[in-house]
């Protein structure tokens, strides 16, 4: 049987042939829902499309649910039908290889606000934002498709905010929660999925079931970092906390790789002590070259707080440069020692030191200073473009070798894209979740968020950013380096066996029990998807 199976689904995504027939348009609009099944054109084409603008697969039609009900009876269709068709949620659509697309299947639209009636769904509105439950804490009910802006818009109008974050708030909750969900808060609070209290999800055999640590723990833990496999997230229940009025946002640079992580270590080891004596954020970037599309996020060196890069001497370095980005949050009560505060923080610290760049900004302003990026970037029309990203996670023990292999010789002088790095604490990840991070206590992300231009320059083409990942994973492969893929994408299911490693037989165990006509995610490549149907999707 196991062996049967691999063969049917050995190249899940380079298959573009659709063997049997999938179900008829005419039978699926037959489905009577609340919301919207829609065959329009450009409700197709958007639900084709990603964010990575490299995939593409066509769905037959796309749901607008009005409910967690209305995704239950397409589910419940899409699994009790003789041939079966894929279902996938998509949140805002912000994959990069089209992990959210279903070909020949129907796509569920969670986010957005065409839809139909009331316009938003009744199930997990955020009527409960605010309500104290005894021991858990502040929480709020989201709607899966609920994006994190309006999550931070709703829980602000009652002074609390969530504790773990994004860069970016146009990301959908139950497609971060299908993920991790990381950012600087990550080290302290853990990711998304370690903020999560409570769970609606539809199953692949249809049913609505509310999971937690106590009720329906097995399918709680599947879903979170399940990258969709074995139900759809209707409602989540995130933790609050009261949010902070104002961010004091700092950056100082390294040109020392090793003064820069060691730095970065010892700030995400403080994570226990009271919040007096650590950051709130730690991130940081490499600095490789100068100009918008390399430091789109930086909004941050404006021309009122010019950095000037050349003055600093990395010329022993390789012309790389290394910035340690922290923040730290207060409000009316804590303003007065704030700066005491961070004084003697940065005091520990061994940056360059001529090279303190201080921010103040409202928290909202914070949160969302990615968007900020994203508007500039449309005007000069540099978001549609090909997202060839690559998202790792880098084992502590080889991010020194990583540095010198990637950082200071496979890219060369050219960046295309923003490059994070920043490290966190692997104790404030739950194992019992579906996400696969590296083995040890403390893993760094390295993403490499590249846009592929056609600007003449042959280092900024798609072709050339793809032969770039390869050569990464070449490298990383060849010196022993033993990374993980967060967002991942494989094309076979031998890949994905690999990268779940001892995680995998569970694994393949909640897709039999969850989804075991594979209905759900097919656009992950991960199982073959329903009937002998080849899921998947043409490269473009
Ligand atoms: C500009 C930008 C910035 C980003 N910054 C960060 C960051 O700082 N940190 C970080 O962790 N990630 C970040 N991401 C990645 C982001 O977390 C992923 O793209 C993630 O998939 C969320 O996007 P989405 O809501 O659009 O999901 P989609 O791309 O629509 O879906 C992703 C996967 O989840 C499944 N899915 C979607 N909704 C549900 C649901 N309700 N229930 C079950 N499965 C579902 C889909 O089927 C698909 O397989 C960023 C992405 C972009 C484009
Ligand atoms: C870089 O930093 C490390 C760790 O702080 C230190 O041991 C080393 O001497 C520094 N190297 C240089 C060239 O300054
Ligand atoms: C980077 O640019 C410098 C000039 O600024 C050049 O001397 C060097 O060879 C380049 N390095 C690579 C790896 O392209």
């Amino acid at each position: 049987m196991a062996t049967k199976l691999v063969l049917i689904t050995f190249a899940i995504c380079r298959l573009l042939i659709t063997v049997g027939l999938t179900m008829e348009p005419a039978e699926l609009l037959r489905l009577v829902v609340d919301g919207q099944l829609s065959l329009d054109p450009s409700d197709v084409e958007t639900a084709s499309k990603d964010f990575g603008l490299m995939s593409r697969a066509e769905p037959l039609a796309v749901m607008h649910p009005a409910s967690a009900e209305d995704v239950t009876r397409l589910v419940r269709a899409a699994y009790s039908s003789a041939k079966g068709f894929s279902v996938s949620a998509r949140g805002h659509g912000h994959s990069i290889n089209g992990q959210a697309q279903a070909r020949n299947g129907v796509v569920v639209e969670m986010s957005g606000g065409n839809r139909v009636g009331s316009g938003k769904p009744a199930a997990g509105r955020s009527e409960t934002v605010g309500r104290v439950v005894s021991e858990k804490g502040l929480y709020m009910d989201a709607w899966g498709g609920e994006l994190w802006i309006e999550v931070l818009r709703a829980t602000l109008e009652y002074g609390l905010a969530p504790k773990s974050w994004t860069d970016y708030l146009y990301l959908s909750v139950g497609g971060t929660l299908s993920n991790a969900g990381i950012s600087g808060q990550a080290f302290n609070h853990g990711p998304q999925i370690s903020n999560v209290l409570e769970v609606d999800v539809v199953t692949g055999k249809g049913e609505l079931l509310t999971c937690s640590e106590e009720r329906n723990s097995e399918l709680f833990h599947a879903v979170l970092g399940g990258l969709g496999q074995f139900g759809i997230i209707t409602r989540a229940r995130i933790a609050l906390e009261p949010a902070p009025k104002r961010v004091r946002w700092i950056r100082v640079l390294y040109s020392n790789f090793s003064a820069f992580t060691k730095d970065q270590e010892y700030l995400i080891s403080l994570h226990g002590q009271p919040s007096s004596q650590k950051f709130d954020y730690v991130e940081g970037f490499v600095i490789v070259d100068e100009g918008l599309i390399n430091n789109w996020r930086s909004s941050f060196f404006s021309p009122s707080n010019p950095v000037k890069i050349s003055s600093i001497d990395s010329n022993g370095n390789g012309g790389v440069l290394y910035c340690l980005e922290i923040t730290k949050n207060y409000d009316d009560s804590t303003a007065d020692t704030i700066d005491q505060e961070i004084e003697a923080l940065l005091e520990k610290l061994d940056f360059v030191p001529t090279s303190v760049f201080t921010t103040d900004l409202p928290y909202v302003d914070f949160l969302d200073r990615v968007h900020k990026a994203e508007l500039k970037l449309r005007s000069k029309g540099l978001w549609d473009v090909p997202h060839p990203w690559l998202n790792l996670f880098v084992p502590k023990s080889r991010i020194a070798d990583f540095d010198e292999g990637v950082f200071k010789g496979i890219l060369g002088n050219k960046t295309s894209g923003p490059v994070l790095i920043y490290p966190m604490n692997k104790d404030k990840w739950d194992q019992q979740s579906s996400v696969v991070t590296p083995d040890e206590d403390v893993f760094y992300l390295v993403a490499l968020l590249r846009s592929a231009l056609d600007s003449g320059d042959e280092t900024h083409t798609l072709e050339y950013l793809t032969d770039q990942n390869r050569r990464i994973f070449k490298f990383c492969d060849e010196a022993g380096i033993k990374i993980k893929q967060y967002l991942p994408h494989y094309t076979t299911q031998q890949e994905w066996m690999d990268h779940f490693g001892d995680k995998w037989p569970q694994f393949y165990q909640r897709k039999m029990e969850f989804d075991p006509r594979q209905i759900l995610a097919t656009g992950q490549c991960i199982f073959a998807g329903p009937s002998v149907s080849i899921a998947g999707h043409d490269q473009l």
